[in-house]
């Protein structure tokens, strides 16, 4: 058993849900978006906690948490799954939900059946999906249904085997060309904001005039409207490569591990559990157990009574 955790002082109970109008507000005012990832309840927790804007259920929880190397194997149930427990650790971020491969490409029915199933069960507030090309008629579908839709360009790992690896993209002028196209189209279709992942900083900053909702940046450099990084990786939960748009602002994949190898030692060595974390017992009822035992009374079982 272990206990629930309880919201702390820095919730700030004072500090608005955010919404989308919030956001647009935010980027009109020229105040930067903070979006991290979450998996689970107690990574959005730590969201909750730490103030930021945006909370996504990435389908990077693929790689960063079920172990595979691409986001594509994930699916809808278990997005759902992991979004609704999300959920249940915020108050103030905005939730949204990443389509994960397989959920949207199908039709514009199937796209927003899957979107639904996002917020009925999950309670997410909007869905993000990537690509532009056929991925902005579904965008448009799922907006027109009432779901705010986020779009991504640039680097899009459902689609990274076609993208020739995950590679930085619009380095090229025809790559950069496609990313405008795409994140214009988009907007067009009703995004209320669009990820731009892996983009050289500068392609980012001669597009950046033409995008008139929010635009939040992996790896596209500072001009950006908000930056979004993956909860694992930001923490240093992560081992092996990391994308160069990563930076590690603790290391707990080593505090981790050293605390279970600290509990493992002190197992092996019979140092735990310690005196502050057993029960206490009235210790005339165990002297009076032990004499019952050694009456060899459990020759009798109770049931047999
Ligand atoms: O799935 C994910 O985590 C993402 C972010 C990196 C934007 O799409």
């Amino acid at each position: 058993m272990s206990t629930h955790p309880q919201p702390t002082q820095s919730d700030r109970p004072d500090r608005e849900p955010v919404t989308l109008p919030r956001l647009a507000d935010m980027k009109a005012n020229g105040q930067p978006i903070v979006m991290v990832t979450a998996y689970d309840f107690p990574s959005a927790r730590v969201a909750e906690e730490a103030g930021v804007d945006i909370v996504l259920v990435g389908d990077t929880a693929a790689m960063v948490v079920l172990g595979y190397d691409a986001t594509t194997p994930v699916g809808m149930d278990e997005m759902v799954t992991m979004a609704s427990a999300v959920r249940r650790g915020l108050r103030t971020p905005l939730l949204i939900g990443d389509m994960p491969f397989g959920s949207y490409e199908r039709s514009n029915e199937h796209a927003i059946e899957n979107a639904q199933r996002f917020v009925r069960e999950a309670g997410v507030a909007a869905v993000k999906l990537e690509r532009g090309g056929p991925s902005v008629e579904r965008a448009r579908a799922i907006a027109s249904s009432g779901i705010p839709v986020m779009g991504h360009v640039g680097l899009t790992p459902q689609s990274a085997s076609a993208l020739g690896g995950f590679k930085a993209q619009g380095k090229t002028l025809e790559s950069a060309k496609q990313i405008a196209h795409d994140a214009h189209e988009l907007q067009a279709a009703g995004c209320f904001a669009i990820v731009f992942e892996a983009v050289p900083a500068a392609v980012t900053e001669a597009l950046m005039p033409h995008i008139h909702v929010p635009v939040i940046g992996i790896g596209a450099g500072l001009s950006t409207d908000g930056q979004v990084l993956v909860f694992h990786d930001l923490l240093g939960m992560t081992m092996g490569h990391s994308p160069k748009f990563v930076k590690r602002y603790a290391e707990i994949h080593e505090r981790m591990v050293d605390g279970v190898r600290c509990y493992a030692d002190d197992v092996r060595s019979r140092h735990f559990p310690d005196a502050d974390h057993v029960y206490a017992v009235d210790q005339d009822a165990v002297a009076e157990l032990r004499s019952y035992l050694d009456q060899g009374s459990l020759a009798t079982a109770p049931w047999d009574w």
